[in-house]
C-alpha cells in the first residue's frame, strides 16, 4: 500500500471538508468519495457497486450511511457494506492523519 498526501494538514482538511458532505477526490486516477463525519475522514470508491452511481453526489443519512443518489442504496462508511446487502461492498481506503498531513492508503 502506498500512502499519498491529500491535505497539507488536518486543519486544512477541516477547512475544505464540510461535515456530512461527500466530495470527489482524484488520487492516482482513482475516483474516491471522501466524507468527514464526527471528527473522522472516510474514503470509499466513488462508483456505486449497484449501477455505478456517483456517490459523491449522494447524501449521508441519520445513521451516518452514504446514500447513493441513483437508487438510494445505503453504504456503511467504515466497512463499505451495503445496508441490505443488495450489492457488493464498496472498496474502502484508510486515512492517516499525522503532523505531516493527511494521507490516503491506496
Ligand atoms: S447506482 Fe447506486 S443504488 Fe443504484
Amino acid at each position: 500500500m502506498e500512502w499519498i498526501k491529500i491535505f497539507e494538514s488536518s486543519s486544512r482538511a477541516e477547512e475544505v471538508l464540510k461535515e456530512n458532505h461527500p466530495r470527489l477526490l482524484m488520487v492516482r486516477e482513482k475516483r474516491i468519495c471522501i466524507v468527514k463525519r464526527e471528527g473522522k475522514i472516510y474514503a470509499v470508491q466513488n462508483s456505486c457497486t449497484h449501477s455505478a452511481g456517483s456517490l459523491h453526489l449522494g447524501t449521508i443519512n441519520f445513521k451516518g450511511e452514504l446514500v447513493c443518489p441513483q437508487h438510494q442504496y445505503q453504504f456503511n462508511l467504515k466497512t463499505g457494506r451495503e445496508n441490505s446487502q443488495r450489492s457488493a461492498d464498496l472498496e474502502c481506503y484508510p486515512i492517516r492523519e499525522s503532523d505531516d498531513g493527511v494521507f490516503i492508503g491506496i
